[in-house]
């Protein structure tokens, strides 16, 4: 078997291959490469003998799957009523402005990024709330403090990657 797809059969594998869990397993092999890729997708239907289109049906009917890649950091601005007119707009411009994101697109070309913005996170009484990864949390955020957390992974990231450099001895006299 492609060793790209190990992983891929392993997630099938425990949840017994059953159709019923398609969900649960889109779900996991998305954590795994951060989107879903078509040719996974195809793999998925072959493995789960079901047909392609009830894959890409699941995929693309549920707004939590995604077709393209995204960036390492997601950042979702909950743009619900209550985050909305406590000042979401301004906080996505702001995080779109500092990621230099061109237009029209969501993710920044290095793939360290991805800017969206979602309906109601069930947090309203926090509002304007950011999310980040889907577990960091951020309630009555401003465009500054967003800007910061940012800012921090954009520290943490370069961190790694000296540690990285100087771990391979890559690149020292650069
Ligand atoms: S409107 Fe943003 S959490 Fe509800």
């Amino acid at each position: 078997m492609d060793r790209k797809f190990e992983r891929l059969q392993e997630i099938i594998e425990s949840h017994g291959g059953r159709v019923s869990h398609l969900i649960a397993i889109l779900q996991e092999v998305q954590e795994e490469y951060r989107y879903l890729p078509e040719e996974v997708l195809t793999y998925i239907a072959t493995a789960m003998n079901i047909s392609p289109a009830t894959v890409y049906g699941v995929a693309t009917f549920y707004t939590q799957f995604s077709l393209i890649p995204k960036g390492k950091y997601v950042i979702r601005v909950c743009d619900g009523t209550a985050c909305h007119v406590r000042g979401a707009e301004p906080i996505h411009f702001a995080l779109r402005e500092d990621l230099a994101l061109p237009k029209g697109d969501s993710t920044t070309p290095d793939m360290q990024f991805t800017v969206e913005t979602v309906s109601c996170l069930g947090a309203c009484g926090l509002a304007p709330v950011v999310v980040i990864n889907g577990d960091e949390v951020h309630g009555q955020t401003t465009p500054e403090s967003i800007l910061g957390a940012v800012k921090k992974i954009v520290s943490r990231e370069q961190l790694k990657e000296n540690k990285n450099s100087s771990e391979t001895g890559c690149c020292q006299n650069a």
